[in-house]
């Protein structure tokens, strides 16, 4: 089948290339003439891992091309998928501004009887919308819309593409419906669940679907604020909370709260979409008011409990608001460095991938190529992405880097007894700070976690 994908973003892209090398003729479009032009040089705008060689495969057996010609790109194709991205709006709710100029951009090119399939996260009404729109623009009902929401995370995206949990196809006909079952055919036949339903119910599936992880994901950092004041330990408490199949153990990890371009944009979006209809969101209203707070209290938290007076030096590692990823957008360091730096302090910073994005967010920081380097006589250290660069880190090196003691470690990268044998202070989430400035004595330490303080010892 002849594809167009309309955005060569992180969606774009990868769910291109992955179609590409289903056997799928594609085309990736982008309006950003200097990114087709990198990509045909496999100048790759993005970091993700694996997907440098699919798209070398795909292109080398010719089933994957890039333009930035409009009507070249989509008048052969059966199915135009829409992956441009959909910002936040000032007032909380949605920017479909780019979905529905890429919309009205294709209209006069398609050819009769294409379906355009919108794959960017959008609200409930849209797809119902852009067709209204397609009809007005080429005077006629010949072009049908589907929705077919993308689930894949960034940092696994290609490996989320092919095991998928379920596959979303909203189509409000039958020729629609046809077309999305056989694109994705080949997953049918091996059983991955099809949710085929309408437009508007899988657009409303990719928001509650996000809404519902990031709750979870406030959730536990919610619990691991509380085991922290009560003396226990997040880990314990996750792995018996997440063996009850009905509950689940994935998406309970204790973070400096969510960032990245979805969950803080589409949790958002979904709580403006509940007040516009008249069915409040509140659970998810609260989530991100504590999910912008957690960031703040993380970060106040580093000054109060390592003492830092104006001038100390933080280092912090890890800027990508996750590990695989070199994206920022939304990361808790965008966050918790302004604040570090509005508190006097002077911060350097590292990351393996992400430091280039990082440079159009934040001012007046060191940067780093190395984390030991980056620690040099660093008053604290905080990590905030959990990249496995980190958790390899040679503790004994970094402690001697360091001119203070203390490790926060806001992903919980490592065990606190390893830590503390090294003579650091280690501050993670979720379990109580371990105060040790002898780095052999790990002895006070063996009662740890299991020491349940009664409130009033809190
Ligand atoms: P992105 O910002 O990485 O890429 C969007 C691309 O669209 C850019 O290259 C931009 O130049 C291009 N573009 C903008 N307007 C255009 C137009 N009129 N014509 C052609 N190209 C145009 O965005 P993304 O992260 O790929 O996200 C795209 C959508 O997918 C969003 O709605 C997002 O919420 C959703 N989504 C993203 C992810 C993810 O992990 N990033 C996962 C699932 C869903
Ligand atoms: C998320 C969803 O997981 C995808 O299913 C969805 O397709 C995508 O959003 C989207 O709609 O764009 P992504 O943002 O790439 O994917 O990354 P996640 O792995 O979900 O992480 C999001 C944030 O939550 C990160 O800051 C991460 O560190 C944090 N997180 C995640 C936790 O703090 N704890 C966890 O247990 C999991």
């Amino acid at each position: 089948m002849q594809i167009t994908m309309i955005g060569a973003g992180y969606v774009g892209l990868t769910t291109g290339t992955c179609l590409a090398n289903m056997g799928h003729d594609v085309c990736c479009y982008d309006i950003d003439s200097r990114r087709i032009t990198r990509l045909e040089r496999f100048d790759l705008p993005i970091y993700e891992p694996g997907l440098e060689n699919a798209m070398r495969r795909a292109v080398d057996v010719g089933h994957l091309r890039f333009s930035s010609k409009i009507r070249t790109s989509v008048s052969e194709a059966d199915a135009v998928f829409i992956t441009v991205g959909t910002p936040s709006a000032p007032t909380g709710g949605i920017d479909l501004t780019h979905v529905f100029s890429a919309a009205r951009q294709i209209a006069p090119h398609l050819k009769r009887g294409a379906v355009i399939v919108i794959k960017s996260t959008v609200v409930v009404g849209t797809a119902q919308r852009v067709r209204e729109m397609i009809a007005r623009e080429r005077g006629a009902f010949d072009i049908r819309v589907a929705s077919n929401p993308e689930f894949l995370r960034e940092g696994s995206a290609m490996r989320d593409f092919a095991e998928p949990d379920r596959i979303v196809l909203g189509a409000d006909d039958a020729r629609s419906r046809r077309l999305l079952r056989s694109i994705y055919g080949t997953f049918e036949k091996i059983g991955i669940p099809m949710v085929v339903t309408s437009t508007g119910n899988a657009e409303l599936i990719k928001y509650a679907a996000n809404a519902f992880l990031a709750m979870k994901i406030g959730f536990i950092n919610d619990v691991a604020d509380l085991c922290e004041k009560a003396g226990g330990d997040i880990a314990d408490v996750t792995r018996g909370i997440g063996l009850d199949h009905r509950i689940g153990d994935s998406f309970l990890q204790p973070g400096p709260g969510f960032g990245g371009s979805c969950f803080p944009k589409d949790t958002r979006a979904f709580a403006a979409t509940g007040r516009q209809y008249g069915a409040p969101q509140k659970l998810i209203e609260t989530l991100i008011a504590r999910n912008d707070q957690r960031k703040t209290a993380l970060a106040r938290r580093i000054v109060k409990e390592a003492r830092l007076a104006p001038g100390s030096k933080v280092t912090v590692l890890g800027l990508a608001f996750k590990a695989n990823t070199d994206d920022v957008r939304e990361a808790a360091a965008l966050s918790i460095i302004p604040f570090l730096r509005e508190a006097g302090m002077r911060v350097t910073v590292h990351d393996p991938k992400a430091a280039f994005n990082a440079r159009a967010h934040l001012s007046d920081v060191t940067w780093s190529d190395c984390p030991y380097k980056a620690c040099k006589d660093a008053a604290a250290v905080v990590l905030l992405t959990e990249w496995e660069e980190y958790r390899a880190l040679d503790l004994a090196r970094l402690a001697k880097a360091l001119s203070g003691d203390f490790l926060f470690d806001y992903r919980n990268l490592f065990e606190p007894r390893t830590v503390a044998r090294h003579g650091l202070r280690y501050a993670s989430l979720g379990r109580s700070t371990v105060f040790t400035r002898q780095r052999a004595d790990v002895s006070s330490l063996e009662t740890w976690p299991r020491r349940i303080a009664a409130p009033g010892h809190i």
